[in-house]
């Protein structure tokens, strides 16, 4: 690349790191065979050929925000229709922001005439009372109230346009994309109608395909709605990457504006992103600032050391602790004194209580997404780094739990 219109500008003006949630990194590193992935489903779809839809968990700050954001681009770039949605737990809202999104989604689409048609699939399925169907012996509701009876015309409403939209598509080689952002925290209403329509299409060959992305527990979640879920998705573990990956993390952007971090500066980064992708942000951003020399050196990664963990304290951890009542707290205070994952008894232990009197601070802490189940009887933060970070916040909290035991 002709770096030369940087000429003149001061160092820090260019810093190409992004820490923060869903912030698109400069160089997406490790992911190469999801590209592949998502490249060789929308080829198929052109051909007409079906794929399985696909799930995506890990911890937080592994990338799955920003990994569903570029399949989303590289699908929406080749002509398929997409949307993107972030759930929230609430029906009603998740219904009305997916009609929402499917009619944005349709007029983005270029080509006038299939925009026409798509649209005109929208206004058949808006038009239809759906009042007959909902009056009927078979809805499993009898005499619903008004928000059960709207949620379920909302469910009827949305099979028949998810359906609809992709028969269409499929007639022109394309395909409808929905992407699904913390997915495990959906409405179990919508995620069963998700599910079940993700379901019909692939029976009846419709090019329609659910992409979502979630914290480790999603998974379960979804086979846990439906038992079938489990042969409907293809499930990829969005983990650490490996210490190449990290380096490219670094090096990448750094090149690309005509910089290098040295080899000593490199190996220290890459230790200390230890593989998690919100890190290499954070010690990038951090390095660069610190530096003034090209290539950029080990003493720049000592000075940012601390700017990058109070970085990542603020964009990962305060927050998510500030959340937790006083008791949440203790209960993290003590799965942080016992370690990264422990048993549901080993905390109630080192508290002092029983398993069921903290059954339901440990349920809270679960909503809040702050910590998950990994298998039955375990609990882990959701976040990597939060154990170090209640013990090197919280020593004292810590250490009384340590004192107990
Ligand atoms: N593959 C990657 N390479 C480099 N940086 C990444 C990568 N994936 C994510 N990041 C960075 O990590 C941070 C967290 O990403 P995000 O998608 O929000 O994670 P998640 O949704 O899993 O919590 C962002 O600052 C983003 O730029
Ligand atoms: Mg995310």
């Amino acid at each position: 690349m002709n770096t030369d219109f940087l000429e003149g500008l001061p160092l820090h003006a260019l810093n190409p790191f992004m820490p923060g949630a869903g912030k698109q990194p400069p160089e997406l590193v490790g992911r190469t065979h999801d590209l592949e992935l998502m490249d060789r489903m929308i080829a198929r779809t052109r051909l007409g050929l079906l794929d399985r839809g696909i799930i995506y968990s890990g911890l937080r700050g592994m990338g799955k925000t920003v990994l569903l954001l570029k399949l989303n681009d590289m699908a929406f770039e080749q002509g398929m229709v997409t949307v993107q949605i972030e759930a929230n737990g609430d029906a009603e809202a998740e219904y009305d922001e997916l009609m929402h999104e499917l009619s944005l989604s349709i007029m983005r689409i270029r080509k006038p005439d299939i925009r026409q048609r798509l649209a005109d699939v929208f206004s058949h399925v808006e038009s239809i009372s759906l009042d007959f169907v909902l009056g009927s012996a078979k809805v499993e509701l009898r005499g619903p109230d008004a928000a059960e009876r709207s949620v379920r015309a909302s469910s009827y409403r949305l099979e028949l346009l998810i359906e609809g939209l992709a028969a269409e598509l499929g007639n022109n080689g394309l395909g409808l994309f929905l992407f699904v952002d913390e997915f495990q925290d959906m409405s179990a209403d919508v995620m069963m109608t998700l599910i079940t329509v993700q379901h019909k299409t692939g029976q009846r060959n419709l090019p329609f395909y659910v992409i979502g992305a979630g914290l480790p527990n999603l998974p379960g979640v979804l086979t846990k709605t439906r038992s079938y879920a489990e042969r409907l998705f293809e499930y990829r573990v969005i983990g650490r990457l490996d210490a190449e990956a990290v380096a490219d993390g670094f090096q990448k952007p750094a090149h690309e504006l005509g910089y290098a971090f040295d080899h000593e500066a490199l190996s220290r980064l890459v230790e200390l992103s230890n593989g998690y992708p919100y890190f290499i942000q954070a010690y990038g951003k951090a390095t660069w600032d610190a530096s003034d020399s090209n290539p950029i050196a080990v003493d720049a990664v000592k000075r940012g050391e601390p700017v990058a963990r109070a970085e990542l304290d603020q964009g990962l951890y305060v927050s998510r602790w500030q959340r937790a009542t006083p008791l949440g707290r203790e209960y993290l205070a003590a799965m942080a004194a016992i370690g990264e994952t422990c048993t549901s008894s080993q905390v109630a232990k080192h508290m002092n209580r029983s398993v069921s009197d903290l059954s339901s601070i440990r349920l809270a802490l679960i909503e809040l997404g702050l910590v998950y189940s990994p298998e039955r009887g375990r609990i882990a933060f959701t976040v990597p780094g939060m154990d170090e970070f209640i013990r090197r916040v919280m020593p004292a909290e810590v250490q009384s739990y340590d004192g107990r035991s």
